[in-house]
């Protein structure tokens, strides 16, 4: 690792040289294209990336759980270079290459279950979520598709369908894939009925819905990130999934995970499912997956991934060979490094000073997550009314500071942070003392 593990702030953060790149960008990039943090990065590795001013953020976003083994990780920069010095492109449907086969072996080993598996790789979250659908349709002959509430499954239209919220995700870009079914879910923090039975409640509310708006028997899929990602980090209590599972089992249902966010060392488990010895029928991963490298996959029972007719599954980039490499790159490192253990030390440390803080300040309503996957979501003191001018002003005086954090949440009111698992203690420790202070500097406390 080349990058000094260190923040340091030579230029108020976006810095002159970045000013001017998003004058550029102004002029030539799309503004539907955002950007949250306009420092423009030049290096990064570890906890640390750098800016064009020479700026060092602390980095709690991980480019969206991305680069849970860290930037430039060293496995993935020695397979990446061996594998585009050797080529770089045949199409796996013209001519094929071990490296997609391996990958396949690899997420059939490490996915839950233990029954044959399969996996078709693509190229984004969205294209695998897509596919999904695509198999389970086929399978089962059926066309309905159940998700939840805060739910973020991508940007395509099948997939926006799928997505919970309107603004910025959906507003406008309609009409959208049909035979879609959204029913409530099981959110802890802001259940309406009993806190103590929230998992019976959601699900009695899944059947019933299910039943009266659907029909058993149409239901090709239901869909759920086993931790919600973009709707806030929400955690649905123990006994929900394996209810989901166990109705899609009695009712020929394919039981999709979207483990995009939640997969890969993130949760502490390979995956988020493992907690409960949830098995899906289908998981969809991308992001973790390959170190920062642009791969997805759909992994599935044999027969399920096999019911698709040759060719009907596919893409001219999909499974792109230095992309295969960066994955078995990434892989080895969270072999190697154990990075679901290190995930299981920074959930330790980001819960007690999230709870010191929140101790402090009544805006933090709750406080959730697993692994290095944690949250906090913020209210108007003594009410659960969502503060998003608050979350706004905090990650503002954040990014001021130099540390990279992101906010999520169906009310835009939640912090998530999503630290790289190759990032200090000392880095962790020095990011959540910023979190303190932007909290200070904004309440004036
Ligand atoms: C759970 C989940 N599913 C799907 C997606 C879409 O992935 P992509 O942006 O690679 O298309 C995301 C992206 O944030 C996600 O978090």
């Amino acid at each position: 690792m080349t990058v000094e593990q260190r923040r340091a702030l030579v230029t108020a953060v976006p810095g002159p040289k970045s000013l001017e790149l998003a004058a550029r960008k102004a002029a030539s990039v799309a503004n539907g294209v955002g950007t949250i943090l306009p420092a423009y990065i030049v290096e990064a590795g570890g906890g640390i990336v750098v800016d064009a001013d020479g700026n060092q953020l602390i980095d709690f976003g991980s480019g969206i759980a991305v680069t849970t083994v860290g930037n430039a990780a060293p496995a993935v920069v020695r397979r990446v270079t061996e594998a585009v010095q050797r080529f770089t492109h045949t199409c796996f449907m013209v001519n094929p290459y071990e490296g997609y086969v391996e990958v396949a072996e690899q997420l059939a080993e490490l996915t839950p279950g233990d029954h044959p598996k399969k996996s078709a790789l693509f190229n984004s979250g969205a294209e695998a979520v897509e596919n999904a659908i695509k198999i389970a349709r086929v399978a089962t002959g059926r066309s309905a598709v159940v998700c939840f509430d805060h739910a973020y499954h991508g940007r395509t239209n099948l997939t926006m369908a799928l997505t919970a919220k309107d603004m910025p995700y959906k507003h406008g870009f309609g009409p959208f894939a049909s035979d879609i079914y959204r029913v409530p879910m099981a959110y802890p923090y802001r259940w309406p009925g009993d806190p103590d039975a929230v998992a019976e409640e959601a699900f009695a509310q899944f059947e019933s819905m299910v039943h009266v708006q659907v029909g058993e028997d149409q239901v090709a899929a239901v869909i759920i990130e086993p931790i919600q990602g973009e709707g806030g980090f929400i955690v649905p209590p123990e006994g929900f999934l394996p209810r989901l599972a166990q109705w899609c089992r009695d009712n020929g249902a394919v039981f999709i995970a979207d483990e995009i966010q939640s997969g890969f060392c993130r949760t502490g488990d390979w995956f988020a499912c493992d907690h409960e010895d949830v098995v899906p029928d289908l998981i969809t991963t991308a992001k973790g997956i390959a170190g920062g490298l642009p791969l997805a996959a759909v992994t599935g029972r044999a027969e399920l991934m096999d019911a698709v007719h040759a060719g009907g599954l596919g893409g001219t980039y999909g499974g792109n060979p230095v992309a295969c490499a960066a994955a078995l790159g990434a892989i080895e490192e969270m072999r190697s490094n154990d990075l679901n253990a290190r995930a299981r030390e920074i959930e330790a440390i980001f819960r007690a000073r999230l709870g010191e803080l929140a101790a402090r300040h009544p805006q933090i309503g709750d406080i959730r997550g697993r692994g290095a996957m944690m949250a906090v979501e913020l209210v108007l003191p003594g009410t659960k009314q969502p503060d998003a001018a608050l979350t706004g002003a905090v990650a503002k005086a954040c990014h001021a500071k130099g540390l990279v954090v992101l906010t999520a949440g169906s009310f835009g009111n939640v912090f998530r942070f999503l630290p790289p698992l190759s990032i200090s203690d000392e880095l962790l420790h020095e990011g959540l003392d910023l979190i303190d202070d932007a909290f200070a500097e904004v309440l004036h406390d």
